[in-house]
């Protein structure tokens, strides 16, 4: 696959963005999503919380994290008292990848190249919401954020200085990952993932 550089000068406004990510072509994935789907939130969102890439509904709405990882990031986020429209919510890829089954279009994970491509838009956030501290919901955004690959187990739950920006990093996993464990680790797992958007939330130490 032959890669353009995705975003050329810098976007002015959040709208500028939305319109120029939604005609992205730098990855093949642009060209078979409804839409592209950037962030959310206040514009000087303390916190910017970063996912992987929109799912079917997210797709189809416009809007980061309304599917089921949504709900259960909307779940948390009520338990710990912190209002969902008080970070800004993005994600690191912009349009949904999806392999057609039947008629039901199944997410797949972006790879490295969608990655890498889909980038500078995430950076553009960045320097028009100018958030505190970034929160890595997952290894894509993790990467994403870090400029390497990340082993969230061994990494989550502490800030990470390490962005030439000066901005602190806090990994933790993707919501999915939770709907996807054995009901049985569910329960464990999802205080764990608490305890670690509580320390997101929390002054970078
Ligand atoms: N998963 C993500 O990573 N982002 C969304 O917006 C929805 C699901």
């Amino acid at each position: 696959i032959h890669l353009l550089p995705a975003a050329g000068s810098a976007p002015a406004s959040l709208e500028e963005l939305r319109a120029a990510a939604h005609a992205c072509r730098a990855c093949p994935i642009g060209a078979l999503a409804t839409q592209a789907v950037c962030g959310e939130g206040p514009r000087a969102a303390a916190r910017m919380l970063v996912g992987e890439q929109p799912g079917d509904q997210e797709d189809l709405a416009g809007r980061p994290f309304v599917g089921p990882a949504g709900q259960l990031l909307d779940r948390a986020m009520a338990e710990l008292g912190w209002p969902r429209e008080s970070v800004y919510l993005a994600n690191a890829v912009r349009h949904f990848k999806f392999e057609l089954r039947g008629k039901r279009r199944m997410h797949k994970t972006a790879g490295q190249r969608e990655a890498l491509a889909c980038a500078p838009w995430l950076g553009h956030e960045i320097d028009l919401v100018q958030p505190q501290a970034l929160v890595a919901l997952g290894a894509t955004a993790a990467r994403t954020l870090l400029g390497r690959s990340v082993a969230v187990q061994a990494e989550r739950g502490r800030w990470l200085h390490e962005r030439a920006d000066g901005r602190a990093v806090l990994v933790t996993l993707h919501p999915s990952a939770l709907l996807r464990l054995p009901e049985a680790h569910r329960p464990a797992a999802y205080r764990q993932w608490l305890a670690d958007l509580a320390l997101a939330r929390a002054p970078v130490a």
